[in-house]
């Protein structure tokens, strides 16, 4: 019981790592929390700093959902591992080192969607990036594909505790994209490739 207990916070921790305010921080000297949306995730790196910041963050907070349920899986098998990855994505949102605060998990949910299942991933993030390339609205895309994912893994045959985790990290992304969802309504969501 301890072992899951550990393995679980050390997800968290490593998730609560937010490599888009440390790569800004250390390397553009802004605290990216004070730029654009606010968010500390590849989207706002994007459009405050460059593509090639974005890509830096948009790979290692991947690399933390992704490392997070394989080293879970190693240790304490297949389902344990979703439940790091999980934990991963609870860090990255409400980081202890970010006064549990954070980004919106889209990166990291990205990297524990390809552990558990390449394929619907795979096929989550094309539907996700169709609707980014139609609207231009990265949050739009970005719910758009964390809610179909749940959805390919029942297609798919996953058994229902995997669904179940699925959901939740649906839910947490879409609860995160609030402040998204309030501007996409009201028609002032920011578009990609537009500076604010
Ligand atoms: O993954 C985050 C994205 O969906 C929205 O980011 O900065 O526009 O709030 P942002």
């Amino acid at each position: 019981m301890l072992k899951y207990i550990v393995f679980a916070l050390l997800s968290y921790l490593f998730g609560s790592i937010s490599f888009a305010y440390i790569i800004c921080k250390k390397y553009y000297g802004i605290d990216i929390r004070k730029y654009g949306s606010g968010n500390p995730g590849t989207t706002n790196v994007l459009r405050t700093v460059g593509t090639r910041a974005a890509a830096l963050v948009y790979i290692a907070d991947f690399s933390k959902g992704f490392l997070a349920v394989m080293i879970g899986r190693l240790f304490g098998g297949p389902i344990f591992g979703v439940f790091c990855g999980l934990f991963a994505i609870i860090g990255h949102d409400y980081s202890l080192f970010l006064g549990f605060n954070g980004g919106k998990g889209i990166a990291t949910s990205m990297g524990v969607g390809f552990a558990i299942s390449p394929l619907a991933a795979l096929l989550s993030t094309l539907a996700g990036g169709a609707v980014i390339f139609l609207t231009r609205y990265v949050s739009l895309g970005s719910i758009t594909g964390i809610t179909l994912f749940p959805i390919f893994l029942g297609i798919f045959g996953y058994k229902s505790l995997y669904i179940f985790y699925a959901l939740i990290m649906a839910a947490i992304a879409v609860y995160r994209h609030k402040s998204n969802i309030k501007r996409l309504l009201e028609g002032k969501e920011n578009k990609l490739g537009q500076k604010k």
